[in-house]
């Protein structure tokens, strides 16, 4: 079984809580369990992370590298100010969506900026809950165009 990983950073564990109007009310766990239920679909396993430390995002994205076939990341405010995640991305070069809940294009100018982006195969923002279910599909569509050569 072909698995990703899809890690969420910071203060996405208060998610159902925090700033409703603009993150909506899907608790982690509820948008976990509909990432677990698309990967069912798509005929990949999932493992569902999230920390607030910036460093376990690196260890994590390191381990995904012998582990995972593919990376989803919601790196939450690092996004906008983290070389080292960057640079984790670039060192393991796994396929990689970045996703966010909120259009950050559509917001403060310093959430139009990304580290991940020039290291991601593509970015799905904007859509809620539901960004995490299309990431998963565009990741499954490169890992098998990948598989077919
Ligand atoms: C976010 C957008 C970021 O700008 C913000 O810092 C977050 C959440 C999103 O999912 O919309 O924590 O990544």
């Amino acid at each position: 079984m072909t698995t990703v990983f899809i890690l969420n950073g910071p203060n996405l564990n208060l998610l159902g809580t925090r700033e409703p109007e603009i993150y909506g009310v899907d608790t982690l766990a509820s948008i976990e369990k509909q990432c677990a239920a698309k990967a069912k679909a798509l005929n990949l396993e999932i493992d569902f992370r999230q920390t607030n430390i910036e460093g376990e995002l690196v260890n994590w994205i390191h381990e995904a590298r012998g582990k995972a076939a593919g990376i989803v990341i919601n790196a939450g405010a690092y996004t906008h100010t983290s070389v080292a995640l960057h640079d984790a991305l670039k060192a393991v070069a796994l396929p990689t969506v970045e996703v966010h809940l909120s259009n950050v294009y559509k917001r403060e100018s310093f959430r139009h900026h990304s580290y991940i982006s020039p290291a991601a195969h593509g970015v799905i923002c904007g859509f809620g809950a539901m960004s995490y279910e299309l990431a998963l599909e565009g990741i499954s569509n490169v890992l098998n165009a990948t598989r077919k050569g």
